[in-house]
């Protein structure tokens, strides 16, 4: 046996039992190429502390299918150490009593100090902090190519919606995909969300959308709202059903489409694909809604576990998504602000630094309300009833009109 063979074999024999080794079980639907660059940001850094990092990808965006899984594992009385959620199943998480308690890391940490109160509406329940919130996305973005916009005579952002579909209709006549859309219920649903923005306003979207007024839900804005929403649908290929996200964001990036009207995940695909924004793309808000932010933030949720070494790699993890240095080195990655409001925006790109300022802005002015399509507007059962009516609308299935009057109906599911 040569000397490195023995010394393997020593370290072998004296190794501790694998149960003994710190790790995690991290469950969460992000698989696209730069979502998986952004975990490993998370995954390395634990690694380093040595916690070893299970991973428990559910496919999916949005996390529709994740969330299927998650039931399956806590009814099974197996849940994972931590679950990517959003919003309100976040809380709908709390009222079962199966998640942990994070106060004692959140306090020492002065985590109540550093994240916005939007967002902790959804990491604490009854007082206690029960998830680390990573990051804030928004919706209202549009993803364009600089080549293909010179290449259609597309001169300036649009301003408003009508701008932005004469510079689609532009994009579409000089032969190019003008909309690189993915028909998937959430993604139609994340249009929409900044449609209703573009459409009636800050305050129609709240009363329609959060505080579900009928009256509002019923108006002619909705109507409006859905006949652009059937402009754009006359703006995409014939290919788009069934398509992910990040293929259509793979169109915008190889100059085959002009925009993508998508959350600032879409960024992260750019940014892995080595593109530099305001050189090979630009990012603006989406037409006619600048000075408003939809948010979406992805929490890990903390689920309570019977093993102690379990539950203190548990804490590790919740202490190391919520360090600065680490939520300004994810997020530069992943597209998204940080979840903190003192880490410096030095090493974002320009997109992000827009990101984050305007997200401070829209905080101070009362402009930033919770994406409907990213559960941050509504609980689930409303969401996913809401899912259904913009789909079907968005395929032909029903009119404007009886689209506003099914969207009446699905806001009292
Ligand atoms: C999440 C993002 C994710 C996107 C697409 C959103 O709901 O908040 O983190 O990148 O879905 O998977």
């Amino acid at each position: 046996m040569n000397k490195s063979l023995i010394g393997a074999a020593l370290a072998a024999a004296f190794a501790l039992p694998a149960a003994a080794q710190q790790s995690v079980e991290v469950l969460h639907w992000w698989t696209s190429g730069g979502e998986a660059a952004a975990l490993n940001v998370l995954k390395v850094n634990l690694e380093k502390q040595g916690v070893k990092w299970n991973d428990m990808p559910v496919a999916g965006g949005g996390g529709e299918a994740a969330m299927t899984a998650v039931r399956a594992r806590v009814t099974a009385g197996n849940p994972p150490t931590a679950v990517q959620m959003l919003g309100f199943d976040i809380t709908d998480w709390g009222k079962q009593g199966v998640v942990a308690d994070l106060n004692t890391i959140a306090t020492r940490d002065g985590w109540d100090k550093s994240v916005p109160v939007a967002l902790q509406k959804f990491s604490k329940f009854n007082g206690k902090w029960i998830a680390a919130p990573v990051n804030i996305h928004s919706t209202n973005w549009v993803w364009a190519n600089k080549e293909v916009l010179a290449r259609a005579g597309v001169t300036a952002e649009p301003k408003s919606f009508d701008d932005f579909i004469a510079a689609a209709e532009k994009v579409q006549k000089a032969g190019f995909v003008a909309i690189a859309h993915g028909g998937q219920p959430w993604q139609e649903a994340t249009v929409f969300d900044s449609v209703v923005l573009a459409t009636g306003g800050i305050d129609y979207y709240r009363k329609a959308f959060i505080e579900l007024d009928p009256k509002s839900i019923a108006s002619p804005t909705t109507e409006k709202v859905f006949h652009r929403m059937g402009q754009i649908r006359k703006l995409v290929d014939k290919d788009f059903s069934g398509r992910d996200w990040n293929v259509a964001s793979g169109m915008v990036i190889s100059g085959k489409a002009g925009f993508q009207i998508m959350g600032d995940w879409a960024k992260g695909e750019f940014v892995n694909a080595k593109k530099v924004p305001g050189k090979d793309f630009a990012c603006w808000r989406f037409p006619g809604t600048q000075g408003n932010v939809a948010f979406n933030t992805d929490q890990f949720v903390m689920f309570k576990l019977a093993d102690p070494g379990k539950a203190t790699a548990q804490q590790k993890l919740a202490a190391a998504i919520m360090e600065p240095g680490f939520q300004s080195a994810f997020n530069v990655v992943k597209g998204s602000a940080p979840a903190r409001t003192d880490v410096p925006d030095t090493a974002f790109d320009d997109c992000g630094k827009k990101a984050i300022k305007d997200l401070a802005e829209a905080n101070k002015a009362g402009t930033l309300v919770g994406s409907i399509a990213h559960g941050h507007a509504v609980p689930a059962s409303i969401k996913n009833a809401f899912y259904d009516v913009i789909t079907r609308h968005f395929n032909g299935q029903i009119d404007d009109k009886k689209a506003v009057a099914e969207l009446v109906a699905a806001a009292r599911n």
